[in-house]
Order: structure tokens, then sequence, then C-alpha cells
């Protein structure tokens, strides 16, 4: 079938019926997507470095990821995980756990982001019988109220919902550019401490249920955190039989260069939540543990009737197959590199650029309106978004004032895209 290419308004077709309360990074009106071009209703292409926000990581219309989404549609869609077994659902499960370090084997399928968050905060009150959670200043977790109420990148995702949920405390996440001058080793030390002298006065470690942290902050700024810092909170974790839950909603899946991102500082959490590019667009998520702290949480403790759909689940098996067969791990490391280095010489040349950062193809450029005062400017970027896309490259901003320009290319992207995107975002830059 030929894809549909007329132009047309889609907002106007909305009729003013689409609800005015979401955000939306364009005013434009999409018609189809193939492979890393995403088309609009006037049939132009666009290379698309955003991937509805990391989570078409192999495209769109990936063929195998397609063929498996239509022979699973055909055969069964949905009864829930509660009536029984199918076997997209458990071939799954078995080849999540194996790209998972032990002693994490066990997986509870879920639907979005948000609800592996919300999961995670209640496994972790349950399991240690324990009632706080520590989170960190500017992360970002979701928007249901136990994952809003760990989040905080931006007011706007918590005003007018208080009482929010009740013991969650925020500790400084290190920020090494903007708080520490690029020191890792300072950043490290004095977040660290801070987090120790918090357990000490503001809420005892024996009360602490969880740390939950992103390895990379995503929506707060791109963020990475230093490995000694999460070797750290791995440690100050197992000190207080504290459980450490990475969220690798936005960061994992391969994305950083390594299959998840904690394995960049050789730590084992004890919760992984997962979403985003697992069924490369299609809805499903997971939390993964132990099978012992899935046993201690206890049969019936928590559930979901859509979670671990058979489509979805089919989807993600093309998506494992995918990566594996192209090393794509590998390939988001080698075109990470080389994005990275191609922006690093956008910089040298551009005042305007005060810091490139992140591992793999999860990469931010942060743009300051001077780089001694290091005053984000947020602004510029909403203007460089808007130019790149006029010039035919979707990129995404982030960071609490959105100074931030995050790169999230597909996967699989090929080093000539990465060229391409470099050449159009240095242009948006010359005449933005
Ligand atoms: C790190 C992180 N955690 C959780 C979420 C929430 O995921 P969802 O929007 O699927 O609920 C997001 C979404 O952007 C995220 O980036």
């Amino acid at each position: 079938m030929e894809p549909r290419t007329e132009t047309l308004d889609l907002a106007a077709l909305a009729g003013g019926h689409l609800t005015p309360v979401l955000g939306r990074y364009f005013e434009r009106s999409w018609s189809h997507g193939v492979g890393h071009r995403l088309y609009d209703t006037a049939g132009r292409a666009y290379l698309d470095f955003a991937n509805g926000i990391a989570v078409t990581a192999l495209g769109h219309a990936h063929p195998a990821v397609s063929a498996a989404i239509h022979a699973q549609v055909d055969r069964l869609i949905g009864p829930t995980g509660a009536i029984g077994y199918s076997e997209p659902v458990v071939r799954l499960v078995a080849r999540l756990a194996a790209t998972l370090p032990e002693p994490i084997d066990s997986i509870f399928l879920l639907n979005s982001g948000s609800e592996t968050i919300d999961g995670a905060i209640k496994l972790a009150r349950r399991v240690t019988g324990r009632p706080a959670i520590i989170a960190f200043q500017g992360g970002f977790h979701g928007r249901t109220y136990g994952a809003a109420s760990i989040t905080s990148s931006s007011p706007n995702y918590r005003l007018g919902y208080e009482p929010m949920l009740p013991s969650i405390y925020f500790a400084q996440y290190p920020a090494v550019w903007r708080d520490f001058d690029g020191d890792e080793g300072r950043a490290t030390e004095t977040c660290l401490a801070r987090l120790r002298s918090m357990l000490g006065s503001i809420v005892p470690a024996a009360s602490v249920a969880a740390i939950v942290i992103e390895p990379v902050l995503g929506e707060g700024g791109y963020l990475p955190a230093p490995a000694a810092f999460l070797r750290g909170l791995r440690a100050i974790c197992d000190e207080h039989g504290i459980l450490l839950v990475a969220d690798e909603v936005q960061a994992g899946y391969g994305r950083t260069g390594r299959m998840w991102a904690f394995e960049h500082a050789g730590i084992v959490p004890d919760v992984v939540c997962i979403a985003k590019a697992i069924a490369n667009g299609l809805p499903l998520s997971a939390i993964a543990t132990s099978r012992a702290v899935q046993e201690r949480w206890g049969k019936g403790a928590h559930g979901s009737t859509y979670g671990g759909n058979p489509v979805a689940c089919a989807a993600a098996l093309a998506v494992l197959d995918t990566l594996e067969r192209g090393s794509l791990v590998a390939n988001a490391a080698a075109r990470g590199a080389e994005l990275s280095a191609g922006l690093a010489r956008l910089a040298a040349e551009d005042e305007r650029i005060g810091d490139v950062r992140g591992p793999g193809l999860m990469v931010g450029v942060e743009f300051v309106s001077d780089r001694a005062s290091k005053r984000p400017d947020g602004a510029l970027v909403d203007r460089l978004v808007a130019r790149s896309a006029d010039l035919g490259l979707l990129v995404l901003s982030c960071g609490p004032e959105h100074q931030v320009v995050r790169w999230i290319p597909p996967l699989d992207v090929s080093a000539a895209e990465v060229s391409e995107a470099l050449e159009i975002f240095g242009e948006a830059l010359r005449t933005v």
C-alpha cells in the first residue's frame, strides 16, 4: 500500500476536540514513517532523530517489527496475563532476562515507563517494610501519581497536585559541568557526602526503601552520572539494606552504547525499570529484579490488565532479534562517538554551546547566553529545534529551561545519516 501523502492540517481536522493539555514539540501533521524518515502530510521527509522521544529506536515501519506485529495480530491479540500464558510473553521474558546481569532474572510486564516507577515504589515499600523513597533533583520518572511524586525536572509536573506521595526525599544529582565545572571527582564526593548527611539527619537510612536514579538524567538535561557516583550509591544501598532502582526507561536498551546505562559503572541495581524502546513504539514496559525480590513482593501484590500484551511482546522479540543480529548496541557506541565528535567540532566554533555530553546515542548539547555565566538559553534552543525541523531534521530539547538539544537518533543510524544531521544542525546554528 502506498503511504498517504496528501496535504492535511490534522490539528484543524480535530476541530478543537483534541485536549489542550498535551504539550507538543511540533505543530506539524505527520502522515507516515519509513526507516529513519518521518513524512508530513505534504509529503516532505524529515530525518527523525527524535524517535517519539527515544521510543522508535529502530526507526519507522521496521520490516522485522512490522512482520512480527502482523503475524501476532492474526494469531492472538490479548488475553490478559492473569488468564494464562501466551508464547510471545514467555519467550520475551526469557530473552529480556538474558540481557540483564545476574541476579536479575524476573520480569514484570506493564505498559508504560510511569507504571514501572509506580510498581517499583510499591515493590520497594512492601519488600523492605520501609516508607521512604529517595530520588534526585531534576529527575523525570513520569506522570502517574507515584512517578510524578519523585519527579522534579519541572514545576509543571507537580503544580497543583500536592499532596503527593508522602516520604519522598530529593538528593542532589551530580550535574558535573553546571555545578562542578566539569570535575567528576568533586561532583561525586560532594553529592555522596550530601546524601550521607541526609541519611544521618533528614531521613534515617533505616527508613529508606529505595533510591531511584536515572543513570543518565534524561528530561532533566541529558546528564550522565559519574560511574564513581553510581558505585557510591550501590555501596550506600548495600550498607543500609536499601533497594537501588535504575530508571532505564530512556537511557536503557542500547542507547548509551551498552545494553543498560548502569553497566558503564559496573554496578548491578536491585530493580531495573524498562520501557520506551522495548517494543519500538507499542506500549510495553518491564520491572526487572531478582526472583527472590519478586517472591518477597508476593503473589497478587501487583497486576495489570494490558501489561505484557502478546502483540507488544512479539514486537519486542523482533526488536531484540534486530539489536542482536545487527550488533546495534555496538553501532550506538560507534555512531555516538562520531556524533559527539561532530558536535564538539561545532561547539569549538560556537560560543553559545556550553557543553556537549553523554554516552553513545544519548547526547546533550547545552546552550548558554555566555560561557562564563553559564546562563541557560532555552529561547535559542527553541529556535534551533524549529529551524532544524524547517531544514529537515527532527531533534528535541530537554533541561529545566529547555536549554539542551537532545540527540536520540535511532540505534541503527548510519554514519552517513549522522553526517547529514550534523550538516543540517550546523546550518541551523548559522542561520537561527
Ligand atoms: C527516565 C524516564 N522515566 C520514566 C518515564 C515515563 O515514561 P512514560 O511516559 O512511558 O510513562 C520517562 C518518559 O519520558 C523517562 O524518560
